[in-house]
C-alpha cells in the first residue's frame, strides 16, 4: 500500500476535455481521454487524500474514493473548480480547457442555407481557469498545479506558461502525432515556480501522477 502522506490533505483534480455547445445537438470538443486526472484521483486517494474530481467528458467510470462532479462546458468547469477550491490543499488543473467558445448559442439546431460554402460561427474566449485560481489562491499555502502540452521549445514555452499561470508546478508534455493523447502512458517534464525541474520517463500515467504527487508534499509543509 502506498504511504499515507495525503491524509487530512483535500485535492480537486480536474479531467477530461470541455465540450463548448453550438446548438442543442453541436459542440466544439477536444481529444483529452481524461486518463492523466483519473490517475491522479486513484494515486491521490491511496495515499489517503479526499479527492474531488471534476470530470468533463471522459466517459469513464467514477473512480472509487472520489466525490465527482460532471461538467460539459469551460464555463461549468469554472464554476465546479471555483466551488471546490475553498476547500482545498491542491488544485490540479489537467482537463483541456476550450480556449474558445462559439459567441451565440442557438436554441435551435443550425441550418445550413443553399450555395453557403461559409459557417459564420464567432468564437469567444473562455475564462482561463487555472490563472484565476492561481491568482486568487482562496485558500491560504493553496499549492496549484497546471498541465500544458506543447510541440516546440518544449521548456522554454513551460517556463513561460507557468510564470504567466502563475501555478506553483506544471506538468509539460511534448505533444505530436501518437503522443500522449488517450495513450496509457505519458513523457513530462515537471516544472516548479522554485526553479526545478523534475524529467519523468515515460511510463503509465500512475507513474507522472505519483511524482507530482511527491512534488506537492514536499511543498506542503
Ligand atoms: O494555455 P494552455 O491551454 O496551454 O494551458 C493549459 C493549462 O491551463 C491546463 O492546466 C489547463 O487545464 C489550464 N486551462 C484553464 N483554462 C483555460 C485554458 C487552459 O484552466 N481556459
Amino acid at each position: 500500500a502506498a504511504v499515507p502522506d495525503l491524509a487530512g490533505r483535500h485535492v480537486v483534480i480536474s479531467a477530461g476535455g470541455t465540450r463548448e455547445p453550438l446548438d442543442p445537438v453541436r459542440y466544439l470538443g477536444n481529444r483529452s481521454s481524461g486518463k492523466q486526472g483519473y490517475a491522479l484521483a486513484r494515486t491521490a486517494a491511496a495515499r489517503g487524500a479526499r479527492v474531488t474530481l471534476i470530470e468533463a467528458n471522459t466517459g469513464m467510470a467514477d473512480p472509487a474514493g472520489a466525490d465527482v462532479v460532471h461538467v460539459g462546458s469551460a464555463r461549468q468547469l469554472r464554476e465546479a473548480v471555483l466551488k471546490a477550491a475553498p476547500g482545498a490543499d491542491v488544485v490540479v488543473m489537467a482537463a483541456a480547457v476550450a480556449d474558445f467558445r462559439p459567441a451565440v448559442y442557438a436554441e435551435g439546431k443550425i441550418k445550413k442555407k443553399d450555395g453557403q460554402e461559409q459557417a459564420p460561427i464567432a468564437l469567444v474566449r473562455n475564462p482561463d481557469i487555472l490563472a484565476e485560481i492561481s491568482a486568487a489562491r482562496p485558500r491560504p499555502g493553496q499549492l496549484v498545479v497546471g498541465f500544458a502540452a506543447e510541440t516546440d521549445e518544449v521548456l522554454a514555452n513551460g517556463r513561460q506558461k507557468l510564470r504567466r499561470k502563475g501555478c506553483d508546478l506544471l506538468v509539460v508534455n511534448e505533444v505530436g502525432e501518437h503522443r500522449t493523447f488517450g495513450s496509457e502512458e505519458n513523457e513530462a517534464v515537471v516544472l516548479s515556480a522554485d526553479g526545478g525541474e523534475t524529467p519523468v520517463p515515460r511510463g503509465p500515467k500512475e507513474g507522472l501522477a505519483d511524482t507530482v504527487w511527491d512534488l506537492v508534499v514536499a511543498r506542503l509543509g
